[in-house]
């Protein structure tokens, strides 16, 4: 992997001021050294998993940076090409589920949002079905590479330079910068497993969310059909690092994704969390507390804050 790169600048792309402007880092950007899935933040262990390593807890956030930095400019193709296109599917379904726009103009919030999909398609959605342009998207990710793309991307579409979208460069565990019981939905995708600590951004999440709002999660997942299971795992350990190669020319950051998948914790374990951070869940089953996709290969989680 390329050497660490740091991001001394913070894209601020706040379109309801109609303005780009790129302000020194600052606070917002933290070094957690908080832990892993299932351990609180109070217990401080020295290692987490990085993929299939352990690594020092307060290393992991700098490297799932530079694993983004590596792939944020092949990321979109990249996601079409090793899912073929089925990524697509997942988050359209994901985004359909919450039926944005449906009672009126929403504030979401789109964590770990990389390069704006479930943020376009929020927008999307809301318009297309409830003629709603008055629901907003804050996009927050860690990576600023990976704003800039979705800034780009953006840039070609309506919603730009409106006060319907807006970037910030910011850790899921740390938000300091927004408020208390601020938003209607909270949604990440394919994010919460690359940071230090689920707990931690789930409990911030909790904080930031309405009372009654929603707390959306799409996540690779774990697959509970044998045979299904045995050729996901022979595609994903032989073809996607080739992949990587090939086509973005870095075996290792797809070799950390495919692995770092494996280690995010089964759906129960995950909507158990989601409840200790203070959300309410459906029933925990296929169709309650989450929703599988494909046989579990991803799974939408939601949870509403009481
Ligand atoms: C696999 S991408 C998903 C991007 C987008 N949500 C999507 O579905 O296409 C994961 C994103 O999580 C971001 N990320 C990783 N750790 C983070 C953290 N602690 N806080 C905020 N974003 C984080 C990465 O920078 C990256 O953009």
């Amino acid at each position: 992997m390329s050497i660490l790169r740091q991001h001394p600048w913070r894209l601020c792309a706040n379109l309801s001021r109609s303005s780009r402007c790129l302000a020194r880092f600052n606070s917002t950007q933290s070094t957690s050294s908080s832990v892993s899935s299932g351990q609180s933040s109070s217990q401080e262990p020295r290692t987490v998993s990085f993929g299939f390593r352990s690594v020092p807890a307060d290393a992991k956030e700098s490297m799932v940076k530079e694993v983004f930095d590596s792939v944020a400019s092949k990321y979109d193709l990249m996601n079409d090409a090793t899912s073929f296109g089925v990524h697509r599917l997942w988050k359209d379904t994901f985004v359909s589920s919450l039926r944005p726009g449906r009672k009126g103009p929403l504030k979401c919030i789109d964590v770990a949002g990389g390069t704006g999909d479930i943020a376009l398609r929020i927008l999307d959605y809301a318009r297309e079905n409830y003629a709603d342009r008055e629901t907003t998207v804050d996009i927050v990710d860690i990576n600023a590479e990976m704003l800039k793309e979705g800034y780009r991307r953006f840039k070609k579409t309506m919603y730009h330079n409106t006060p319907q979208i807006a970037f910030h460069e910011a850790n899921a565990q740390i938000m300091s910068q927004f408020p208390d019981n601020t938003y209607d939905i909270y949604t990440i995708a394919f994010g919460i497993r690359n940071c230090t600590s689920i707990p931690d951004v789930l409990k911030e999440a909790h904080r930031i969310l309405k009372p009654g709002g929603t707390f959306a999660c799409l996540e690779f997942s774990r697959v509970n059909n044998p045979l299904l299971n045995a050729l996901y795992d022979q595609y994903s350990f032989s073809v996607i690092p080739l992949m990587g190669t090939v086509l973005a020319g870095d075996r290792d950051s797809y070799q950390y994704l495919v692995e770092s998948i494996r280690k995010f914790p089964p759906q129960p374990e995950f909507a158990q969390m989601i409840r200790d951070a203070g959300f309410s869940t459906g029933k925990d089953e296929d169709g309650g507390a989450w929703t599988e996709l494909w046989g579990g290969i991803a799974s939408m989680h939601k949870g509403v804050k009481v």
